[in-house]
């Protein structure tokens, strides 16, 4: 056994059994960010403010909530929403965070292709963000289903159904899936499992992960500048603060960001109090009937732009089905972001976007066509609106079957 002096505080004595102090300076003191950095750095931190807003919230839900579908409803919108003191509070907090931390994911994600975050020596990072986009849509849909309103069931209906396309044991999935023939108590009562226990341990696993694979190759800068950690953070020790270009997470980097989160908050709680509407669908409202399809029926607006990937490829292509293309699209769709690093052929170009020639059409290009498709997803699929649908879904495939040519060719101008 190892020798325990006699401690001399809480800190040491921890040290002595838990190595707190090494752990602090490897996570915190001497994890060295550089300075070159904007306020788009602090989404990972306002992400991780927010997954805490949910737990928080979501557990106060959780003690009245009842997973049964006909208690469900009811458990929501009297009990929750008129019985429980603040559980209207709560309730909203809960949605508005859901919403807020899309916006928030898409931001920190489009930031990382902007300055090329992703590239050589950094893919686990982009990999676990990913999973971790992943989990959280599959935490937002599981969500979604508890209230069991119209669009609960009926979202649930569509998306587990979409498992149907999957050759010679799609059927069966979808059975496996729902646990019944329809989607039922049992649909419910498993989906409540997953988005309380299972998806929640999940994310937070993956989010240490997601922290600890940027430790090595450090975070990127403005510039996309290789550094020298070792030499600046060297300066920094010695007290050459003002030339060092690095500063440690903890307390430097982590106060600025409590700064941005402090505004972010203040934005947040204004949603909550007077617009927490545009997280809520007016239609589940009304308690889930199995024998009433609403006109329309859509997801909430961050998935909204592969669902128009799926609904728009409207017709047959050369004998294959609309619909079997629509999923082989929606599936592509949802693989591309992940294989990211992999599409790229120009790993070493580190040069954030508006300093590639090419790429930054490229990325001005994406971002405008998904935004397209977002607005379109909710629009009814009929008339000029199918049209539009389809362009925009074969511009965002064309976008990813282009990035590989786009990036080989600006290797090989870094090349000469
Ligand atoms: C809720 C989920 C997420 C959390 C809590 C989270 C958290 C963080 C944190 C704390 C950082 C370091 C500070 C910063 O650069 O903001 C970071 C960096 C990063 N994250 Fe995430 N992240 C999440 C989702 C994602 C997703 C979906 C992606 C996209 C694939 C992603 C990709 C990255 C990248 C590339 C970096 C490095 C940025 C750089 O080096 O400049 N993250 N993340």
């Amino acid at each position: 056994m190892a020798e325990i002096r006699k401690s001399e505080g809480l800190i040491d004595w921890l040290d002595q059994r838990l190595a707190v102090k090494a752990f602090m300076r490897v996570m915190m003191t001497e994890y060295w960010i550089p300075k070159n950095i904007n306020f788009l750095w602090a989404m990972g931190v306002v992400l991780v403010v927010l997954f805490g807003v949910l737990l928080v919230t979501g557990l106060l839900l959780l003690m009245y909530y009842k997973p049964d579908i006909n208690l469900a409803f009811d458990s929501v919108n009297y009990t929750i929403m008129q019985e429980v003191e603040y559980g209207w509070l709560w309730r909203h907090m809960h949605g508005v965070a859901a919403s807020a931390t899309f916006l928030i994911i898409y931001i920190h994600l489009f930031t990382g292709i902007y300055y090329g975050s992703y590239k050589k020596g950094r893919e686990m990072i982009w990999i676990t963000g990913m999973v971790l986009f992943i989990a959280f849509s599959a935490e937002a849909f599981s969500g979604y289903m508890l209230p069991w309103g119209q669009m609960s069931y009926w979202a649930a209906q569509v998306i587990t159904n979409l498992f149907s396309g999957i050759p010679v044991i799609g059927d069966d999935v979808v059975i496996w899936i729902r646990g019944d023939y329809v989607v039922a108590d049992a649909t419910l009562t498993r989906f409540f499992m997953l988005h309380v226990v299972l998806l929640p341990l999940v994310i937070i696993v993956v989010i240490a992960v997601h922290f600890y694979s940027l430790r090595f190759p450090h975070v990127n800068n403005q510039e996309s500048e290789v550094l020298n950690f070792d030499m600046e953070s060297k300066k920094f020790l010695e007290g050459r603060k003002k030339e060092s270009k690095v500063v440690p997470f903890w307390p430097v980097f982590l106060s600025k960001d409590f700064f941005v989160v402090g505004f972010f908050m203040t934005v947040f709680f204004a949603l909550v109090c007077y617009q927490f509407d545009f997280a809520m669908d007016p239609i589940n409202f009304e308690p889930a009937n199995s024998m009433k399809t609403p006109a329309h029926i859509y997801p909430e607006w961050y998935f909204l732009w592969n669902y128009e990937v799926l609904r728009g490829f409207f017709f047959d292509i050369g004998g294959m089905a609309a619909m079997d293309i629509g999923l082989i699209a929606f599936v592509i769709a949802n693989i591309v972001f992940m294989v990211l690093p992999f599409l790229d052929r120009n790993p070493m170009n580190t040069a954030p976007a508006h300093k590639r020639p090419v790429f930054k059409y490229w990325f001005w290009l994406l971002v405008c066509d998904m935004i397209v498709l977002t607005v379109y997803g909710k629009l009814p699929p009929t008339g000029v609106n199918a049209w539009v649908g389809f362009v925009a879904a074969v511009v965002f495939l064309g976008l990813f079957i282009a990035l590989p040519f786009i990036t080989k060719h600006e290797a090989k101008g870094d090349a000469q």
